[in-house]
């Protein structure tokens, strides 16, 4: 044993009596990691008072009340015991959709959309993802990790200690490897875990356009899907530099044929599928995801009836992301209709230099409690356990339990309450990550 943290005003265990199933899953999709707490199992965050969690190496070991587990621990010399009393102990923040790695900034367009352009008309104007893509190429490996570690560490001060890192800022095989190498060294420098997927299907390429191709608007629609299908998703496999592969499958962007034929090159070739999903309009995009047996659906801002039937059949999670919606000024995703009708839901950041550069998970349980319409308790969730399952995780991350893995924070807060409350104000005390404490003492 060598780290215990007892006496903890609310220990926050995040697991659930109820169980955690959602009705007749997909095999296929359930697979490994947990299939995410639906309806009221979302409200159950397993709090034991005055608690107590024991660590040893990177598990957890312990977890219960300190009146009946102090007495069976041995305290060994170098056993490091940490009084909790009056405070919170829960498990550390899953961001599981993020584009972590890009070059450049896009502070010009924030001015323009403050002045009331909308992020549709920058990027039908050039902007949006192709000038970050155009910027991200430009970087080298070192530029492109030394700024993501910078956001990791403030992520990490924020109480996140894993996170998902999509690709699709490269648009062509040689730097979407670049940025997908990143992640793999990020995972080597600090202590937060980089999930990777790859997003090759984020926008059409430059290369791919004005060429008086047969496709709409001048793309070469399908030579850039070709390239993604025959070279992209095979070297990316080769080279396990993935474990997910997303399609943004919206206005504008990748056709529901388009996003099915690239996520099942994906399956065929052992990547999950994800899919952003019916952000910008309503295109049969969650449709897909249920189709796919995707692991997630993303954004989902305009999902059809039927999209979300598919999705609650084939288990896929929904991702909601409020930080995206309150940055460009949209709607929000019908959470509550999701939950009513027992899809799981999970909440990230989005992080990106265009849509939301929100690095901050408390603030998004804030934005899903105002926006969206989530009790405290189902944020906290849908921001921890259904987060680590929509990254294939729940069965090691996301809950406190004996022989998970030791993530966990220690917030300076009566309550859980507290973490929407006061949403913009940074509690994290401690943060313990794989048993080591990596902020605060
Ligand atoms: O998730 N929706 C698609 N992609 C990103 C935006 C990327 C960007 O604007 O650079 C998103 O919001
Ligand atoms: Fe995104």
């Amino acid at each position: 044993m060598h780290l215990i943290i007892q006496h903890i005003g609310q220990l926050l265990t995040l697991t659930s009596p109820s169980g955690l199933s959602s009705p007749q899953p997909s095999p296929k999709a359930l697979g490994e990691g947990g299939r995410g707490r639906v309806g009221s199992s979302m409200s159950e965050l397993g709090i034991i008072e005055d608690g107590l969690v024991a660590i040893e190496n990177d598990k957890i070991v312990a977890v219960g009340k300190t009146s009946d587990l102090k007495p069976k621990l041995k305290l060994l010399p170098h056993t490091k015991v940490i009084d909790a009393e009056k405070q919170v102990v829960m498990p550390g923040f899953v961001d599981c959709h993020t584009h972590l790695v890009y070059g450049g900034s896009r502070e010009d367009e924030f001015e323009m959309r403050a002045s009331g352009v909308t992020y549709q008309e920058i990027a039908a104007r050039g902007g949006g993802i192709r000038s970050t893509v155009k910027a991200t190429r430009l970087a080298s490996r070192e530029v492109l990790k030394r700024d993501a570690m910078k956001r990791l560490d403030r992520m990490l001060m924020w109480g996140t200690t894993t996170v998902e890192s999509k690709s699709g800022y490269g648009l062509e095989t040689k730097s979407e490897i670049k940025q997908l190498e990143v992640n793999q060294d990020l995972n080597e420098l600090q202590p937060i875990e980089v999930v990777s997927t790859f997003l090759g299907a984020h926008e059409f390429p430059e290369e791919f356009r004005n060429q008086n191709a047969e496709g709409k608007n001048g793309i070469d629609r399908e030579g850039y899907v070709k390239l993604i299908c025959e070279e992209m998703i095979p070297k990316v496999a080769e080279a396990k530099l993935a474990e997910f592969c997303d399609v943004f499958c919206d206005q504008g962007v990748f056709t529901p044929d388009e996003a099915i034929k690239i996520l099942e090159t994906a399956s065929n070739y052992g990547l999950y599928p994800k899919i952003h999903a019916d952000e910008l309009a309503s295109v049969g995009a969650a449709e897909v995801a249920g189709k796919v047996h995707a692991v997630s659906a993303e954004h989902l801002l305009y999902p059809s009836q039927t999209g979300l039937e598919l999705m609650k059949q084939a288990g896929t999670i929904a991702v909601l992301l409020p930080g995206t919606s309150l940055t460009i000024k949209k709607n929000y995703a019908p959470a509550r209709k999701m939950i009513e009708m027992g899809i799981p839901v999970a909440l990230a950041t989005d992080l990106n230099p265009g849509s939301c550069t929100i690095e901050n998970m408390p603030f998004i349980i804030g934005l899903a409690c105002l926006y969206l319409g989530l009790t405290p308790a189902e944020a906290i969730c849908a921001a921890t356990y259904n987060a680590a399952c929509a990254i294939k995780r729940g069965d090691r991350i996301g809950s406190l339990e004996e022989g998970k893995q030791a993530d966990l924070l220690i917030m300076d807060i009566p309550n859980y309450r507290y973490i929407p409350y006061h949403y913009a104000v940074n509690y994290v005390k401690t943060v313990v990550k794989r048993g080591k404490i990596v902020i605060g003492s």
